[in-house]
């Protein structure tokens, strides 16, 4: 344990047991960072009321107790009754050092791992992934590299819609079409003009309708050969686009990987028998309804959850209560993590209640829905064309990858330095332009609508891709000017001046964050994190002369901080998914 946050917890927490007895073992010392120290404890003034005492004197009876001289200098108590540390300089260097000589950088193994899912990205299949898609996409494989990372059991599932009525339509259109066609390679490359033309077609073709219609019914049935030939060949032609587009992206998700909705279409009828079976659903309107408590219409009645419609079929939602019971009986999952839109907010709530009432969902299982904000235009609606269409997936990465080669061409233009020759800037654009699309959409909290702005995320300002990239990139040029092997780096950090201080200070909360963002299922913490060192990495550098510090010793402290944070920012920028170039 090197985050001094929890270092000091731990041993406020033993002297409150030591001053007050048993009973205080479970109080949170409540650590926070202070503005005349490193770090305060603001226990005492809450304990004031149950001990009878003021909290300035209990104040005084826990540092009586407290025994933290090999972290801190003495404990000050301060205003009302705060405890205020400043840690030892030698303690941070230490722990640095120890940081940068440990290959998990500090961060903790969980005690108790347990099987994870976390679903994501989930598109339908046959139609083109759209930039709400990307974002899920995006920020679950951040969810999932962490959950995997602090050593949980993850399991990567991705929810792709593969069954349901459109299937006929395009079905039908494959069969028009032959599978050899340019119009069936579309599947591989633009799904969403292959749905369209479908589509028009059913809009317009009242005998191709009819088809479409009696193949849904084929294919539900489920048992006849040709249509489900047919079926997995276009669910196969895009399989490949996903394969494509997940590559592209540095997004960990593979074939094995994708368990859609048709994998779990045996189980729907006993989803229905179980519910009505169980008094939890009955006939409304012709159609099968649970209403589970707690959910009303504005007007008070109560909100039906269909789980089959009056024609019979099945839907989204008896396939996720399917999905459910699967994930808890048979794969025996401890937590499942949905990185859904936000809009579907409404819809998880009830289907996870209706799942708790029927005993299928048991308390100690944590089911939860991680819900993904909005990108949205500069008007503030759906991020469109300016014709008004969804903004096509690989045009946006194309245009992403093409401003970053923008912004380094510019930034190459700006600098005196001779051109350094034989760089690759075709791969370091799509590094940076792939990086700053997915950084923007990790650095919002999750499940706030953002702004797509190209100005804003292609930029080497502020809490971009781009800035933390250059970061790496900065440290790596400063070995590779000194003919230095970051592997040789292994301290001692000593802690000096005060840039120096700060940085080694905030490497040793990397540990802390990353326990966090798997719990919380929230990677923008990581990201403000990173920003942070990068930030106090830069005021370091321009403050401390590292290649020519006055003497060896603190220049290889300064190599080896370097090496800390340049392992720090690429392990956590590794944990995001955010490729990195070795050079920009
Ligand atoms: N395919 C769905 C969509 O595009 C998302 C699936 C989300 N996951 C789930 N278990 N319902 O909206």
């Amino acid at each position: 344990m090197s985050d001094p946050q929890q270092v000091l917890s731990a041993r406020v927490q033993h002297a409150l047991v030591a001053a007050f007895g048993a009973d205080y073992a479970g109080a949170d010392p409540l650590i926070r960072s202070s503005q005349h120290a490193d770090l305060q404890s603001n226990v005492s003034l809450g304990l004031a009321k149950k001990l009878g005492r003021a909290p300035r004197d209990i104040a005084n009876e826990i540092v009586a107790h407290l025994d933290v001289a090999d972290v801190s200098e003495a404990p000050e108590v301060s205003g009302p009754g705060f405890i205020n540390f400043t840690l030892n300089g030698g303690w941070i260097a230490g722990q640095a050092t120890g940081l940068l000589g440990d290959p998990r950088l500090g961060v903790p193994r969980t005690e108790h791992p347990r099987t994870v899912i976390v679903e994501y990205s989930s598109p339908n299949i046959a139609k083109e992934m759209h930039v709400g898609h990307l974002r899920t996409t995006i920020v679950g494989d951040a969810i999932a590299r962490v959950t995997d990372f602090v050593g949980d059991h993850l399991i990567r599932d991705n929810h792709v819609g593969d069954w349901g009525t459109p299937f006929g339509m395009l079905i039908e259109h494959l069969v028009d079409v032959g599978d050899d066609s340019p119009e069936a390679g579309l599947l591989r490359t633009d799904p969403n003009a292959f749905y369209q033309a479908a589509r028009v077609k059913f809009d317009s073709d009242p005998v191709f309708a009819d088809r479409a219609r009696e193949r849904v019914v084929k294919l539900q049935s489920g048992n006849d050969p040709a249509t489900m030939e047919l079926w997995d060949e276009l669910v196969e032609l895009s399989k490949a686009y996903l394969r494509d587009t997940y590559a592209r992206l540095r997004v960990t998700l593979a074939d094995d990987d994708i368990r859609g909705e048709s994998f779990y279409n045996d189980l729907l009828p006993g989803v229905a028998e179980d519910l009505e079976a169980k008094g939890l659903a009955w006939l409304s309107d012709g159609a099968l309804c649970a209403f589970p408590e707690g959910f009303t219409n504005r007007d008070g009645s109560p909100l039906p959850v269909i789980i089959r419609k009056s024609d019979g079929g099945y839907n989204y939602s008896s396939t996720d209560l399917a999905t459910i019971r699967y994930r808890v009986d048979k794969v025996n999952v401890d937590r499942a993590v949905y990185v859904v839109g936000s809009d579907q907010a409404l819809h998880f709530r009830m289907v996870f209640a209706v799942a708790r009432e029927a005993g299928w969902l048991p308390a100690g299982k944590q089911f939860e829905h991680a819900q993904i904000g909005m990108v949205q235009g500069k008007d503030g609606h759906r991020l469109r064309t300016r014709a008004g269409d969804l903004v096509k997936l690989s045009d946006l990465l194309a245009e992403g990858v093409e401003r970053a080669r923008t912004l380094l061409d510019e930034a190459e233009r700006d600098t005196a330095a001779p051109k350094d020759g034989g760089l690759d800037l075709d791969a370091i654009a799509e590094d940076v332009g792939i990086g700053a699309i997915k950084y923007a959409d990790l650095s919002t909290t999750r499940d706030s609508a953002y702004i797509f702005d190209w100005d804003r995320m292609i930029s080497f300002k502020g809490n971009t891709g781009p800035y933390l990239q250059y970061a790496t990139t900065r440290i790596r040029s400063i070995f590779r000017r000194a003919a230095i092997d970051q592997a040789d780096l292994n301290g001692p950090i000593l802690v000096t001046a005060p840039a120096e201080r700060e940085l080694a200070l905030k490497l040793l909360g990397f540990g802390t964050v990353v326990t966090q963002v798997a719990a919380t299922a929230e990677p923008h913490q990581l990201c403000s994190y990173l920003f942070e060192v990068a930030s106090l990495f830069t005021t370091f550098y321009e403050q401390c002369p590292v290649l020519k510090a006055d003497d060896e010793a603190t220049r290889q402290s300064r190599l080896s901080l370097c090496a800390a944070v340049l392992r720090v920012l690429t392990t956590g920028l590794g944990l995001l998914g955010v490729p990195l170039p070795e050079r920009m």
